[in-house]
């Protein structure tokens, strides 16, 4: 079996290693990878957008299976265009991917199906957006409606900021097209959690949870990033919640999207607010999360090839998952200025002392090798350090000190990933 995984990043790091581990596996290419994949994976220089270069490349080396990393080429279509090509990919259509693609639609499925999220205003003119604003209570939250790479959301402190935000959004199109329309949102106070399920429109599977953390510094602080650090699962979604989520989010949203006639199949995450013992929907990502997917992952214990044909095939009831009762932290190590600029090209160093260990997992993100054979920094998240130990505190322990190993110009990373988690433990 040969497998195309789409992507680039720690995410598609952490597939690729797990779904090599799957039975019958022969080749798994990896468009375009990074250089921690590479050494895994067979890397071909696409673009995940380049849909045509990747339907070709798939038909070339009879895939049998593809994995879509990212979000951007889910909303374009290539779920579309490689099932009219017969082969199989995982993922939403370009209708369904609607529910990462745009923020009003999600937020109009989900008054539809009567599931909790902040309420909310759709405005396609500023003008209407700006006579909105009288009579906010702040902080008020800003929401370009499409695709914004994380950054399209703007929380704001009063009337001005918010004028402010509207204006980037919709008038100097500060995201393109994805602010030609604008969202409104009532700011929730609450603990996040991610919570992943596939689902082939009949059966969902629920993933471990988990929790990001996606503010630059520690403690929450500065502006927002990819995600800077994840922990499995999360003890906010205790038992009761998950079930809560199932019936409360997951069960309805699917639902809806059937009676729509634009069904769900792949792999849906939901962004949520837990806030008064209730989920709240932030958001939905049509695809696995990063960093969530690394310390999920790394806990996953059972076949995720098969589990994805399954998928595929609309036998998800057929597929079972299990999980490592041990929780799994994943630490970011991202380059110096980041989420701003930065630069690239830092030669890492240290990474041999943690290869082969079964404990600890070091998924490369923005990396590559260059002419002498060194890899080195070539995005903002460079690496996503991931143990595994009896407790979030030992992995934290763990995680930490293999950090240690690692050196390369800039490094930054948050030093309180999974002590939310921690604290909870001890409140219950
Ligand atoms: P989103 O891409 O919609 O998940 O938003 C990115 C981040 O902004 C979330 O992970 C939250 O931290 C924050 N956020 C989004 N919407 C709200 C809201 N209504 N209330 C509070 N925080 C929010
Ligand atoms: N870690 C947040 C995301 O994948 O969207």
């Amino acid at each position: 079996m040969n497998i195309l995984v789409i992507g680039g990043g720690g995410r598609e790091h952490a597939l690729v290693w797990k779904l090599k581990q799957g039975d019958g596996v022969q080749t798994v290419y990896c468009a375009p990878g990074n250089a921690g994949i590479a050494a895994e994976a067979t890397c071909v220089s696409l673009s995940p957008t380049d849909l045509e270069g990747c339907l070709t490349f798939a038909k070339e080396k009879d895939i049998n299976l593809t994995v879509v990393g990212p979000e951007a080429p889910l909303v374009a279509g290539i779920v579309d265009r490689f099932a009219a090509a017969g082969i199989p990919i995982i993922g939403p259509d370009q209708k369904a991917a609607q529910l990462e693609g745009s923020k009003a639609f999600t937020k109009r499925i989900l008054e539809e199906a009567g599931v909790p999220t902040a309420d909310f205003e759709i405005f396609d003119d500023p003008t209407e957006a700006f006579q909105a604003l009288q009579g906010k209570s702040y902080p008020l939250v800003v929401k370009a409606d499409g695709l914004a790479a994380g950054k399209g959301v703007l929380i704001v402190q009063d009337q001005g900021e918010a004028e402010d935000a509207i204006r980037t959004i919709m008038e100097e199109k500060a995201f393109g097209d994805a602010g030609n329309r604008v969202v409104l949102e009532e700011f929730l106070r609450g603990e996040e959690a991610s919570f992943i399920v596939l689902t082939d429109g009949e059966t969902i599977l629920p993933l471990a949870s988990s929790q990001d953390h996606k503010a630059i510094y520690d403690g929450d602080k500065g502006p927002n990033t990819g995600g800077m650090g994840a922990y499995s699962p999360a003890p906010v979604v205790d038992a009761a919640m998950h079930e809560k989520v199932m019936r409360t989010v997951i069960e309805p949203v699917i639902e809806a999207m059937n009676r729509r006639g634009t069904p769900y199949r792949g792999i849906l995450y939901a962004g949520l607010m837990i806030a008064d013992d209730t989920p709240y929907v932030l958001e939905f990502n049509v695809r696995m999360g990063d960093p969530e997917t690394q310390p999920i992952l790394f806990r996953m214990e059972g076949d995720l090839v098969e589990t994805f044909v399954r998928l595929h095939e609309g036998q998800l009831h057929k597929a079972e998952l299990a999980w490592n009762p041990n929780p799994a932290v994943c630490v970011v190590l991202a380059s110096g200025g980041y989420p701003g600029s930065y630069e690239k090209g830092k030669v890492i160093t240290g990474l041999e002392s943690l290869e082969g260990r079964s404990d600890v997992k070091v998924f490369h993100a923005g990396t590559k090798q260059n002419e002498r054979g060194e890899i080195v920094t070539n995005g903002g998240r460079v690496l996503g350090v991931t143990a595994a130990d009896s407790s979030l505190a030992a992995c934290r322990e763990k995680v930490y000190k293999a950090i240690e190993a690692i050196h390369f110009e800039g490094m930054t990373y948050r030093k309180d990933i999974g002590l939310k988690g921690i604290q909870r433990e001890k409140n219950v």
